[in-house]
């Protein structure tokens, strides 16, 4: 079996980076009937939204199964564990708390501790609860509100238990994704709807922060972000052009004004009425500092001119990953050292979501997922090379550590380093997870 390693000098072998494994509460949990629905719930029972049909009903039974996952993420030798908390099974549409629903968040934590294992919590990873969609989810300016509440209740529950709170994971799907693109839930197709939704969310953000802060000081606060580098077709000006214009509306768009407190400037590209309504003092809340910037990275995106607009240019050289994504491990390297060109208080890093899905298959309780291998391995000299610009980089996280629920792509996409069995639920590593693991014991064992 291929070996994953990193050059012996490499700043992430020391106990100063964190590694762990991801994943998300809809993707993985089930248990939906001890929570409120949520907006992917609704989505899922919509005919034609999921490619195969399914839904988040049990997906990895985690909520039952989560002792084992958490003895199987030790085994793993990893130092921390990133997962995201379903905001409807904390919050009861009524507005109280769901002390069974809230208090599964804190067994899980303390567990994770009690193994040595980093607890890094996201707040938002798209599972919006449907009560609040129902009021007209992140187009209505008072979900924001809502979200600061739901916020503080986790702070005041977890505090300094967690290492870091990731606000919302990846704006840009919840927004241009669900309201502006309409294909992950609510499934609205509307430009200044997703804008409007981009800058509640970002408003979402800011508006909890202070109330993390204040209920967990000694963990670290910031938002996850992913970006793709955006690369021209051709050398025709008007193929740059559309490269430049997508770099700006869905990577800056939701960089910018964390770090700067505005948008970027698209008049020329974007009408009047499709920019977001924005009230006084909504920048300064949006851009107070931040401990880190999560970053997800999977891929680049190849886009030309189309009608005075940017579309993109699917992959086809090979290899391409199951969901057709190019592997592009420099980009990750390119895109970090550009944006840290651009912003001169560019945060801390963590790679807070890197990995690949392939067509694994069980063979005698084995998955010899080689490319999945190289995928990693290739990805994390790209982080070495981040660090070796210069660039400040604390952790990295592999998406995900089970095949889970994909989104508008149900159960045919499998991005786990462990493979499940949906008929028994059983976990089985992949040879990616036994490569992982041997290089994060090693690693482990010489600190
Ligand atoms: C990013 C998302 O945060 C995660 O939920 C998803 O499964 C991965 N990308 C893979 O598409």
């Amino acid at each position: 079996m291929k070996k994953i390693s990193l050059p012996q000098h490499s700043k992430m072998l020391t106990s100063d980076f964190v590694f762990g494994v991801a994943t998300s509460s809809f993707q993985i949990e089930g248990a939906a009937n001890d929570r409120e629905p949520s907006i992917w719930d609704t989505f899922c029972a919509e005919p034609g939204r999921i490619k195969d049909a399914s839904n988040g009903l049990v997906a990895c039974e985690h909520v039952k199964h989560w002792r084992d996952d958490v003895e199987l993420i030790a085994s793993l030798g990893v130092d921390a564990y990133r997962f995201s908390v379903a905001w409807g099974r904390v919050m009861n549409a009524d507005g109280s708390v769901n002390q069974a629903g809230l208090q599964f968040y804190i067994d899980l934590v303390d567990t994770l501790i009690s193994k040595g294992i980093a607890p890094h919590v996201t707040l938002y990873h798209w599972d919006l609860p449907q009560y609040l969609q129902d009021q007209g989810g992140w187009l209505n300016r008072e979900t924001a509100q809502r979200f600061a509440d739901y916020a503080e209740v986790m702070a005041k529950a977890l505090g300094n238990k967690v290492a870091s709170y990731a606000t919302l994971n990846e704006p840009f799907c919840s927004a241009y994704l669900s309201y502006e693109a309409g294909i992950h839930a609510p499934g609205v197709k509307n430009r200044q709807q997703g804008r409007q939704a981009a800058h509640y969310l970002l408003l979402a953000h800011g508006l909890a922060l202070p109330r993390l802060r204040k209920h967990a000081p000694k963990a670290e606060h910031g938002i996850v972000l992913n970006f793709s580098p955006c690369f021209a077709a051709t050398d025709a000006p008007e193929d740059i052009a559309a490269a430049k214009l997508a770099h700006n509306y869905h990577n800056l768009w939701y960089l910018q004004p964390l770090l700067t407190g505005s948008y970027p400037d698209l008049r020329h590209a974007l009408q009047a009425e499709d920019m977001p309504a924005i009230s006084a003092g909504d920048m300064e809340l949006i851009s107070q500092p931040i401990d880190f910037l999560g970053v997800n990275y999977y891929t680049r995106t190849v886009f030309r001119e189309k009608n005075g607009w940017f579309s993109d240019v699917p992959p086809t050289t090979p290899p391409l990953t199951t969901m057709g994504w190019e592997i592009y491990p420099q980009g990750l390297t390119e895109v970090l050292v550009d944006l840290k060109r651009s912003f001169t208080n560019f945060p801390p890093i963590y790679i807070t979501e890197n990995g690949a899905a392939f067509a694994d298959k069980l063979v005698n309780n084995a998955v010899h997922d080689e490319a999945r291998i190289d995928y990693y391995q290739q990805h994390l000299l790209a982080v070495h090379n981040c660090i070796e610009a210069g660039l400040d980089m604390r952790g990295y996280f592999a998406w995900s550590l089970l095949d889970n629920f994909e989104w508008a792509e149900g159960y045919t996409q499998r991005f786990g380093i462990v493979y499940v069995d949906y008929a028994t639920q059983q976990r089985i590593l992949k040879d990616s997870a036994k490569a992982l693991q041997s290089f994060w014991r090693n690693r482990a064992a010489q600190l």
